[in-house]
């Protein structure tokens, strides 16, 4: 079984999503001996934004590439390939500006790629990804769950794993974090909690 990991909090060791995508993907293995971790940093490893010479190295015949196009193919289609034949992906997701990191950004532009993860047919789009499990980390400074406040985050992320397919998506919250030393232990704790206890019952 694979399971990839990515990180996208800019904030290194002060990174609370950080802590707790480890944190799950340690509970993970504890319980899935059988498990092949591969992990991304999207801070530390960035991927460009998903631009206009991104698509046209795509829409270019292989042979007419030039040196910049095989790169930017071969790079987009590593991260594509990477989360394809990942079983199970955890995800740390800080919430910045109201949305995920645009670091995260790139990484989905990346992944959201028409008859690969889904298609389009007469009746709708239909998602290629059933049978992965997702884990997404969302921590936040405020508090938004259940709030419109969610909409550029949470429901983003709920948009679009459903979208490509996913139908086994999980969210640990930790939010509140900037609310003083004791709001964050205390959302640390319970999203912890929720990590040995609920997801890994
Ligand atoms: C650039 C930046 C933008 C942020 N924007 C928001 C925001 O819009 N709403 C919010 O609740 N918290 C916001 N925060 C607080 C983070 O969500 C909080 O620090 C959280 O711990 C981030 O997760 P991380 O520690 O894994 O990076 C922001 C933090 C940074 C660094």
């Amino acid at each position: 079984m694979k399971l990839l990991h990515i990180d996208s909090s800019i904030l290194g060791d002060h990174s609370a999503s950080r802590q707790l995508s480890h944190s799950v993907v340690e509970s993970w293995q504890a319980t899935h001996v059988d498990t092949q971790v591969v992990y991304r940093d999207l801070a530390s490893d960035a991927l460009g934004h998903f631009s206009a010479a991104s698509l046209a190295a795509a829409g270019t015949p292989v042979e007419e590439r030039d040196a910049a196009q095989i790169l930017e193919v071969q790079s987009n289609e590593a991260t594509l390939e990477e989360f394809l034949s990942s079983d199970v992906m955890v995800i740390g997701a800080p919430m910045y500006n109201f949305t995920i990191p645009s670091q995260l950004k790139a990484w989905i532009d990346r992944i959201t790629v028409a008859g690969r993860t889904f298609r389009y047919t007469e009746s709708g789009p239909v998602g290629l990804c059933g049978g992965k499990k997702v884990i997404i980390v969302s921590t936040a400074g405020g508090l938004h769950v259940g709030q419109p406040s969610s909409v550029g985050h949470e429901d983003l992320l709920k948009v679009l794993f459903t979208f490509i397919g996913v139908t086994d998506l999980e969210f640990v919250f930790a939010h509140g974090l900037a609310y003083g030393d004791e709001s964050r232990a205390n959302a640390m704790a319970a999203a912890q909690k929720q990590i040995k206890e609920a997801l890994f019952a």
